[in-house]
């Protein structure tokens, strides 16, 4: 099909081409991609009623799904005699929830689903796919054990037994968890390929536990588990001033196998006086500082049966149960990714041998060696050299970072941390026997397992460097929990930081499951009054809570999440929350004024050294707090909206009025100036549509002068920084957001890039245009806030837009606004749907334009220099013009 519009006196070319091939054969339709809670096939539901999601495909455009059933069984051969059936007459495909007979705990269930379209099309039945139900209290006989008491050694200790399985195994699942870190093996072998389990929550309130299907490491006769723990969050230091036992001094296990015979018998081993302990070749480790390793003291062959004990193992110690609850497992592990060849080996000018790896990374080196008995081999981890090419540690404040690696003599060995991780482009070598070999150096980075998601590129190298930027800073920060950097003596759960960077994390990666387990925390470690904590887990002093910006996390993200995943039960989940944190700002504001209180204000906002025209960028603390107030209460009322929560919607239109009215008194012009001439003022003045209509024009205006006046620089901080882009965009000033992004000098996205950077840096000015560094204490060279510019770059250069209404992306626009001298661009989003993708290019004058939009989801297509606008529903779909 192909359109000739006449638009004004312009000849437009309107190609609306349709790739599939239509009613030549018949309709190919199916459901694939199935998930429970948004995991595939997850071992640890904890939900009564949880929540079912696919994908469907289908080979003719405008599909809609008209009906979904689905079948649940508690065998691989599911039948329409032997399965609970659930299905309506719906087009929800995501997040559908259980609601026939409870489910029992510690049970696999089967699932598959079928569905009918809007062409009278049915599906066959998916593919079976299964999801376990977690264990209930009631469930949970085994024993938390440690070793001898007090667990003061920094040694790692080993906890092994062995059993005898004498029938044939049907299935073995292994239920697990620690206080502390743990690293399980069955029979000689790892368990799983997880790093830093259970992970870290706010285990005071629950811990979570790990399963694995261990069927195929068991045999029939003699069998060994071996776990060894680790100090971690739980023990080990973490947060400020040296802080150590913060959860609890004594590191524990807790361990359930439940294996079924072929015929019908059950046999559980559990964590019980029948272990032994003893310690091995780990001497410490610790989340900042790294690892030490001889391994002159492993003890070969303890996770295997028949392994001789020698006197060094005791008796466990038997611990009382404590109050946190046992949770199951609902984000991704964290798991090995991406791997990186040492690039070159540095001899620095004060003599150190350095290699380069090429990428700043959190993960570790994993290290061949052979040598001497005794030998012992140190890797120091750095994100950057100094000016002169000598290895820089300084910013890491009390960090070690450091594995030292000591030789037992026999054959080439490889080593690896067990329960550390660095943050690191360079690592210097100290020991090292012999030739240094740089195959003998491997980089590997480690994070949760969020599923990569979103590609963006575009025709200006520097913009996709940025890119990479921003995807690195995020692989390297998200590591079970969202933290501000991953190097110094920090790695915390940054409320704020998480907020500012959430939208752009989900372009990049399904962080869905990711963020509904750290907003358990949130809830978890709120404060009685409802106070939320500058961290999340909360590690630091009383007091460390309550700031703009950073504690609206706790109504930001759930928010983020329900209109990004369609998730309703997140919603749900975290209303209280999300009221109690809008209730304390209430209880501490006077008039309606919130201006009390600590708060860390626009952080990190632009300082000139010296500027003669008195400009500057600092805005007022209590005038930002007024704003975040403002936001946090229109998505509580959001929020209650949707969950129709009738007297709350009454309630928070009156407060957000009032919150609006107060803002304006106290820091507005009756002419619109505001108090603070700063951008981070005008931004979120209009990003959170604080003062009236008539007004905003002219603010967004002198934004726009402000900026100017900067020679088109920003000058914001954590705060103004996600919107600023977005502001400019929504008030006509695409131009200027453009000249933001393009911009390479400081303070710029680009002016790092220019000067090397292979992650987003904590400062805009982390190494300066002269080479020197920026002050040592607070210079992280892996920090995700200010590659909040992710977002707006996939919706706006790319054209990427959720519609609110229909959340999920049921429902897109796709409006790319090409500029900034780009001559295309290209981005994919795997949606909850399906693949989204909008790529452009301009040729020759002709503005070309790709679309794929996915099953059961519709499209409105807004062109660049173009007033039509196209609906359309799935499909691929080709748009092309003359663009003047
Ligand atoms: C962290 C931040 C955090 C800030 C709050 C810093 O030390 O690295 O990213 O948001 O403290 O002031």
């Amino acid at each position: 099909m192909s359109v000739l519009t006449q638009i004004g006196n312009k000849l437009l070319l309107l190609i609306f081409s349709v790739i599939f091939t239509q009613n030549t054969f018949a309709q190919q339709l199916s459901v694939n991609n199935l998930t429970v809670e948004h995991q595939t096939n997850p071992l640890s539901v904890d939900n009564p009623v949880p929540r079912f999601s696919w994908k469907i495909n289908s080979s003719v455009q405008n599909t809609l799904q008209t009906s979904y059933e689905i079948r649940i069984g508690t065998t691989p051969s599911i039948n329409d005699n032997n399965a609970i059936k659930i299905g309506k007459n719906s087009p929800q495909s995501v997040l559908i929830a259980y609601n026939d007979k409870p489910l029992i705990s510690k049970t696999k269930y089967y699932w598959q689903v079928k569905i009918k379209d809007n062409h009278g099309n049915t599906s066959p039945w998916s593919a079976v796919q299964y999801f376990q139900t977690g264990l209930l209290p009631a469930d949970w006989t085994a024993k938390w054990i440690s070793m001898v008491n007090p667990d003061t050694s920094l040694k790692s200790p080993l906890m092994r037994k062995e059993f005898n399985l004498d029938k044939k195994i049907k299935s073995a699942m292994i239920y697990v968890t620690a206080k502390g870190l743990y690293e399980a093996n069955i029979n000689g072998k790892r368990i799983g390929n997880e790093y830093l389990s259970p992970g870290w929550t706010s285990y005071k309130n629950h811990l979570q536990y790990q399963v694995y299907d261990v069927t195929a490491s068991l045999k029939n006769g003699q069998n060994a588990i071996g776990v060894v723990l680790g100090d971690g969050w739980y023990k080990g230091r973490i947060g400020f001033e040296n802080q150590k036992n913060f959860y609890g001094d004594t590191r524990a296990l807790l361990l359930q196998l439940e294996i079924e015979y072929i015929n019908g018998e059950r046999k559980v081993i559990i964590s019980d006086e029948s272990w032994k302990s003893s310690t091995g070749a780990i001497l410490a480790s610790s989340i900042y500082d790294g690892e030490t390793y001889d391994a002159r003291r492993e003890k070969p062959g303890w996770t295997n049966a028949g392994f001789k004990e020698n006197n060094t193992w005791k008796p466990v110690r038997i611990l009382e149960k404590g109050t946190e609850k046992l949770i199951g497992m609902s984000g991704p592990a964290v798991v090995k990714h991406e791997e990186f060849k040492a690039l070159k080996i540095i001899k620095t000018p004060k003599g150190e041998t350095v290699i380069d790896f090429g990428q700043n990374l959190v993960g570790w080196v994993i290290l061949k060696a052979k040598g001497p008995a005794g030998t012992k081999i140190t890797l120091s981890h750095a994100e950057v050299l100094d000016k002169e090419g000598n290895f820089y540690t300084t910013n890491l404040r009390s960090a070690k970072q450091q594995n030292h690696y000591i030789l037992k003599g026999a054959n080439e060995q490889t080593f690896e941390p067990h329960f550390s991780f660095q943050g690191f482009r360079y690592v210097k070598v100290d020991g090292y026997p012999g030739l240094l070999n740089l195959a003998n150096f491997t980089a590997v980075a480690i994070y949760s397992d969020i599923k990569s998601t979103g590609k963006f590129t575009t025709s200006n190298p520097l913009i996709n460097q940025l890119q990479h930027n921003i995807e690195w800073g995020q692989k390297g920060n998200f590591v079970d929990v969202p933290t501000d950097c991953p190097q110094r003596d920090e790695r915390l759960g940054w409320t704020g930081d998480a907020q500012a960077f959430a939208k752009t994390a989900a372009f990049n990666m399904d962080v869905s499951g990711f963020f509904s387990k750290w907003l358990k925390d949130v809830k978890a470690d709120q404060l009685p009054n409802g106070s939320v904590p500058f961290v999340v887990p909360n590690v630091l002093n009383a007091g460390s809570n309550g700031s703009a910006g950073w504690a609206d996390a706790a109504t930001i993200i759930p928010w983020d999440m329900y209109v990004l995943y369609g998730d309703r039960g997140i919603l749900e989940t975290q209303y209280e929350s999300m009221k109690n944190w809008v209730t304390y700002i209430s209880s501490v504001s006077k008039n309606d004024l919130w201006n009390s209180g600590f708060h860390f204000g626009d952080w990190l906002f632009y300082r000139p050294e010296d500027d003669n025209d008195g400009r500057a960028a600092v805005t007022d603390k209590y005038m930002i707090a007024q704003t975040f107030y403002a936001h946090s209460v229109q998505l509580l009322l959001n929020v209650a909206t949707v969950l129709d929560k009738k007297d709350d919607v009454r309630l928070y239109k009156a407060l957000l009025e009032r919150i609006k009215t107060a803002y304006l008194k106290e820091y507005m012009t009756p002419n619109g100036k505001l108090v603070s001439n700063t951008q981070t003022a005008y931004v979120l003045a209009l990003q959170f549509d604080m003062l009236p209509e008539n007004l905003r024009q002219q603010a967004a205006e002198r934004l726009v002068q402000n900026v100017k006046s900067y020679g088109n620089h920003l000058t914001t901080g954590f705060l103004g920084t996600p919107y600023l882009c977005h502001v400019l965009s929504r008030f006509g000033f695409e131009n200027v957001a453009y000249d933001l992004l393009m911009q390479e000098k400081y303070p710029s996205w680009l002016y790092p890039v220019k000067m090397g950077a292979t992650t987003i840096w904590e400062r805009w000015d982390g190494i300066k245009p002269d080479g020197s560094f920026q002050t040592p204490n607070m210079n992280s060279y892996n920090h995700y806030a200010y590659g909040a510019i992710g977002d707006w770059m996939y919706i706006n250069i790319a054209g990427i837009n959720v519609v609110t209404e229909q959340p999920g992306y049921k429902a897109t626009i796709i409006a790319p606004k090409p500029g900034g001298g780009l001559t295309s661009a290209t981005a994919t989003l795997e949606t909850s749907y399906g693949l989204l993708k909008s790529s452009w290019i301009i040729e020759n004058g002709i503005f070309k334009l790709d679309v794929v939009i996915p099953a059961n989801t519709t499209a409105t297509i807004l062109l660049p220099k173009n007033d039509k606008k196209e609906k359309v529903g799935s499909g691929n779909y080709h748009f092309e013009y003359k663009y003047l």
